[in-house]
């Protein structure tokens, strides 16, 4: 049967009992390779929700008219990935502060009055995978030292700012650009903000309470993370945002010396957790069942 007469079957169905099928999805170009509907969907059974939750393959051209559309269509709101966060934030009636200052929306709602509201939830995932992954774990703890200054990095600083970090230290090959997150997320919290020469990654290790690689170094097919972690705290938590390999090059080697580590995957599916919970009304969990599930592919 067609998608299309799927859709009308269910709406009839709908219509004769009062309910309707509540739709999510993400949009992206390209899309194939999204976790999301993996992670939503096992959601979706586990809790026995009348939902679905689709792939959105959208081209950056269409972007704008199809988001605006996703009330019309029948959707309950979507995750926007690579390449549109950025334009979404543009789209949206309205957006959550800490995503305007990031400048970037990751989760859309349609509200009751059919208006779009984007945030952010990237900064959440990043923190709640911390604190499941490493027990005790707190950004006031002491530094943060943060390498890239890409879309991921702007959450991870604004969500560590917001949570006490006292200082976080970026560093990014491109210094325009960690200059450029500097100015932008200035103010938040109460923490230093301080950008590095992407030369001096080893020196700035040196008291920090947490090590973060937003960079795309050491994800499979490519190079990994040239950095020496001599002067690095034993006791400093190690995390890469990188799960695909599960243990990078750089977790491994912190791992060696004796470091605790969290790897990456924690981060995609407490990210999943709030859109879920707008769109479906329950606040789901993050198991080892479903970390099994999401690993295992299709
Ligand atoms: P995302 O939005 O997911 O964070 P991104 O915007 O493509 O992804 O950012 C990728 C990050 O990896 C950037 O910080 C990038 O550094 P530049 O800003 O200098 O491009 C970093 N990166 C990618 N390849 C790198 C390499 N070979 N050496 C150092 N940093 C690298």
């Amino acid at each position: 049967m067609t998608d299309l007469k799927n859709q009308m079957k269910n709406q009839t169905a709908n219509h004769v009992t009062g309910r309707a099928t509540k739709r999510a999805g993400v949009m992206g170009w390209p899309v194939d390779h999204s976790l999301s509907p993996r992670v939503h969907g096992y959601w979706l059974k586990t809790y026995g929700i009348d939902g679905q939750y689709d792939r959105l393959p959208v081209t950056p051209e269409d972007f704008p008219a199809r988001l605006r559309a996703l009330g019309a269509d029948g959707f309950v709101g979507c995750n926007v990935t690579v390449p549109h966060k950025e334009a979404a934030l543009a789209c949206v009636d309205e957006a959550h502060p800490l995503a305007k200052r990031i400048g970037a929306v990751n989760t859309v709602v349609v509200r009751g009055d059919g208006s779009l509201y984007g945030f952010n939830t990237d900064g959440f995932g990043f923190l709640e995978n911390l604190s499941q992954g490493h027990k005790g774990f707190s950004a006031s703890r002491g530094p943060a030292v943060v390498l890239g200054a890409g879309g991921a990095a702007r959450a991870i600083v604004a969500a560590l700012l917001d949570a006490g970090a006292p200082e976080v230290r970026v560093l990014n090959r491109t210094l325009e650009r960690a200059a450029a997150l500097a100015v932008d997320l200035l103010g938040i919290g109460a923490g230093l903000l301080t950008v590095e020469n992407w030369t001096s990654r080893a020196d700035a290790l040196s008291g920090a309470a947490l090590l973060v690689n937003t960079t795309t170094l050491g994800m499979q097919g490519k190079a990994a993370l040239d950095l020496d972690l001599s002067d690095l705290p034993e006791d400093a938590l190690v995390n890469d945002i990188v799960y695909a390999p599960l243990q990078t090059p750089l977790l491994a080697q912190a791992r060696a010396r004796g470091n605790p580590v969290v790897d990456g995957l924690g981060m995609l599916l407490h990210q999943a957790r709030p859109g879920f919970e707008a769109w479906f009304g329950k606040m789901p969990e993050v198991t080892d069942d479903l970390r099994s599930y999401v690993l295992a592919g299709d």
